[in-house]
């Protein structure tokens, strides 16, 4: 059986770039991003493992390579077809959509980036519980989400072919969803504020974090 996103792994960045217009179009900056805020958030970290959950084409992968060159790095994805286009980039990384296959390793890391909102409702709960189960005593856990208050996501949201079935969730929704996993809230923030072309403001970003109009936002978890 075909999985939903086998049918866009081809076009997915097309797809996504003619969602967005073509003054924000820069995927790529957006994944280095998160994948680099993230290695501001665990500089003082011993970071041997990371598990990209729905990993798709491999995006933050590529760049967590570079940002943890010593880490072992997994990606978990419910496409094949975005998997086989992520390894032809990524040959060292271990791919898969068999959920035994990176069951048995307890992770420093996992990040999982515009995922949840693809997830049904009533399924949510548990794939945080499923991550939960696989991240390390002391690990940490990178949830990023779309903001449904930023008007210029919310239409780019609208606009993309793949996101037809997909709900977004506000910041809160995420944190319950988390407390019912048993995973605390460490840090939360909105983020990307700025497009590329603005990046020169980033350094407001933190000033500006609890407002809630950045395009993104992110959860960091950990075992409560
Ligand atoms: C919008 S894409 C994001 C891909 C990648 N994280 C990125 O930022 O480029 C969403 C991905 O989540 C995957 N996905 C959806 N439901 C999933 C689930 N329950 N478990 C794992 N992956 C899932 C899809 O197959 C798709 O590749």
């Amino acid at each position: 059986m075909s999985n939903e996103f086998d049918r866009y792994a081809d076009t997915y960045d097309q797809l996504l770039d003619g969602s967005i217009p073509d003054a924000l179009r820069e995927n790529a900056y957006f994944a280095e991003y998160k994948v680099a805020l993230m290695a501001r958030r665990l500089r003082m970290a011993s970071i041997k493992s990371i598990l990209d959950f729905g990993c798709g084409l491999g995006r933050s992968l590529f760049f967590m390579h570079q940002y943890f060159p010593d880490a072992e790095l997994y990606g978990f994805d419910l496409s094949p077809l975005s998997l086989d286009l992520a390894k032809r980039k990524m040959p060292q990384v271990t791919l898969t959509t068999k959920w035994s296959e990176i069951s048995s390793i307890k992770y420093d890391c996992i990040f999982a980036a515009n995922v949840f909102h693809h997830i049904p409702k009533e399924e949510r709960k548990l794939a945080m519980v499923n991550c939960h189960n696989l991240l390390a005593q002391d690990g940490h856990f990178f949830l990023f989400e779309h903001n449904p208050f930023n008007p210029i996501t919310r239409r780019i949201f609208e606009r993309c072919p793949f996101d037809q079935d997909a709900e977004m969730l506000f910041k809160s929704e995420v944190e319950a969803l988390a407390n019912l996993a048993e995973l605390m809230v460490v840090d939360s923030a909105y983020t990307l504020f700025f497009p590329k072309q603005m990046a020169f403001l980033r350094g407001f970003e933190p000033a500006l974090r609890r407002l809630p109009i950045g395009a993104q936002y992110y959860v960091e978890l950990a075992k409560a």
